[in-house]
């Protein structure tokens, strides 16, 4: 509860225990064995910021946290409660607050996404866990991207980026460095295995905007934005995608701010233990230097888990305000985490920690917060004070009608695909299909034409040669015809004429026998000379 500027959190001894709000950002712990309330104790932080104008993100791991948009039932241990810590008289009223429920499926809240741009190369390989060839890749897959005004916006553009890469990787190579077209397939399968956990749904647009988390509700309260984490803790890359980039978000987005008199936001991060346990090292290094560094930019954070150990010792000793429930100490484990726990505190001689934490009843919890000076106070035993909201969950459709009556719905709702890598290397790639037809086509007809053009002209020549063929035979046939025509003519003049001479030279031999001799062998010989002659 928001009580004279101070976050009041429970009484030890009829004195008021607070976090001081100037402190808030100093970071917290709240753990305790199940059921020991400290879900109930995140609440009632969760209202006080949000009553001191403080918004405040939750992850919500169980769905147990809904119940924050409705105002608080009343009971016979609520009223007791009530009438134990004096509330009545300090404002305490059942109340509403401003929740906004949010879900990377889109399902349970506004729909929560983010482009492959804004996560950027170095961010994506962390959390794809490449390897440091595959990073320099990814990196300058980038910055081929922005040479080219392709927008890497969803996994879809980042998958045809890497195909384009790995297709053009020698003319590539030349300009950006050796590109191995191994190191692009291995990418493209861990692309493929991020897809596969969700990341189709987160990486898309419209891309949230950080600074919708930072908006106050009616009367100046502190907006509760509320991500179901329900489905989304079981697909450990996917949650890890989004804290990262949650984290490195608000690193780039807020300003420096130094120590303000209260936070700028506040984080909580239910179950915690489920966030660290298997936690790639890439996450854990940014968790553990934006918990170091992002105080100054007035954010602070609060784990709740089981186990203090449950924290990696770096992050768990940057915790400055912790509320330790009760523990349990069934096994030697148990026992150690218990004086782990017990040993965090600054010990108070009113009592021993580590046999109170044992002993602390429902709703109870030993709790160490930064004075002024920020210095760790002394451990008190405190009972929290009741949540004003209602403390379990909200129906299915309750919470629908809460998503859809949100501003931010209409803002976020619809998925938009606008054009993008993909698109523009599907294009081209269609272009360059239809241009390679195009030229094959060509290839083709042109082939086809110089075929026929052969054809036509073999056809032609044939046509000539056969031409020509007929025309000799017919010539020789001439020649023949004259040659024989030419031939009887001689034989028939050649006998005339040896006839004649051959009567005439009978005739001066005398008598009949000597014209007949005259007149054959005048034949023959004129036959004899007009061959010859016609020989030659
Ligand atoms: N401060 C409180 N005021 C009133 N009731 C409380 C308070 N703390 C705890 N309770 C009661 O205890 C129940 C369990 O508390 P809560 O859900 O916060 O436990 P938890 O430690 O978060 O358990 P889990 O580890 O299972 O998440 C609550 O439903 C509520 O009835
Ligand atoms: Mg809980």
């Amino acid at each position: 509860m928001y009580y004279q500027n101070k976050i009041w959190i429970g009484e030890t001894d009829g004195q008021k225990v607070c976090i001081l709000p100037e402190m808030a950002n100093r970071h917290g712990l709240i753990a305790g064995a199940t059921g020991t309330g400290k879900t109930v104790t995140l609440k009632v932080l969760a209202e006080s910021f949000s009553d001191a104008g403080v918004p405040v993100f939750l992850a919500d791991i169980k769905g147990d946290l809904s119940g924050m948009c409705r105002p608080g039932a009343d009971s016979a241990d609520m009223k007791e409660r009530i009438q134990d810590f004096g509330l009545a008289d300090c404002g305490f009223c059942y109340q509403a607050y401003p929740s906004v429920f949010w879900d990377i499926f889109g399902k349970t809240g506004i729909p929560l996404r983010t482009t492959i741009s804004e996560m950027g190369p170095v961010l994506l390989s962390r959390l794809m866990g490449l390897n440091p060839t595959q990073t320099d890749i990814l990196t300058v897959l980038f910055k081929i991207a922005d040479d080219q005004n392709l927008l890497l916006i969803d996994t879809k553009d980042l998958k045809a980026m890497l195909q384009y890469v790995g297709e053009n990787s020698s003319e590539l190579s030349l300009e950006y460095g050796n590109i191995s077209r191994q190191s692009v397939t291995a990418i493209i399968r861990h692309v493929v295995s991020l897809e596969s956990q969700g990341g189709e749904q987160f990486f898309t647009e419209p891309a949230f905007n950080i600074s919708d988390w930072f908006a106050q509700g009616a009367g100046g309260k502190g907006c509760i934005n509320i991500l179901d984490c329900r489905e989304l803790v079981h697909n450990g890359t996917l949650y890890s995608a989004f804290l990262l980039w949650m984290m490195s978000e608000l690193f780039e987005t807020l300003p420096e701010v130094g120590d303000l008199d209260k936070p700028r936001m506040v984080f909580f991060f239910d179950e915690a233990h489920l966030l660290f346990q298997d936690i790639s090292k890439a996450l854990l290094d940014k968790i553990e230097q934006v918990v170091r560094l992002i105080r100054s930019k007035g954010v602070g954070i609060y784990f709740i888990t089981q186990n203090p150990r449950d924290i990696p010792d770096s992050i768990l000793g940057q915790l400055g305000n912790k509320i330790q429930h009760a523990l349990r100490a069934y096994t030697p484990s148990d026992e150690k985490n218990l004086k782990a726990a017990a040993d965090s505190f600054r010990p108070n001689p009113a009592f021993q920690t580590r046999k109170i934490l044992t002993e602390l009843g429902t709703g109870e919890a030993l709790v160490s917060v930064l004075d002024e000076d920020g210095i760790p106070g002394m451990v008190q035993k405190c009972r929290i004070l009741p949540p004003q909201s209602l403390m379990g969950s909200i129906s299915d459709q309750d919470r629908e009608l809460e998503v859809k009556k949100n501003n931010l719905y209409l803002k976020y709702q619809d998925m938009v695909d606008r054009d993008s890598a993909y698109e523009f290397l599907q294009r081209k790639s269609q272009q360059d299909a239809i241009e390679l037809a195009r030229q094959k086509q060509a290839e083709t007809e042109a082939r086809a034409a110089e075929k026929e053009s052969q054809q036509k002209a073999k056809a032609v020549e044939k046509e000539a040669q056969q031409k020509a063929r007929e025309a000799e035979k017919e010539a020789q046939k001439r020649t023949r015809a004259i040659t024989s025509g030419i031939s009887n003519a001689a034989k028939t003049a050649g006998s005339t004429i040896g006839r004649e001479m051959g009567g005439q030279l009978g005739k001066s031999l005398g008598g009949s026998f000597g014209k007949k001799l005259g007149s054959n062998l005048g034949a023959s010989l004129g036959r004899s000379i007009l061959g010859n002659f016609l020989k030659f």
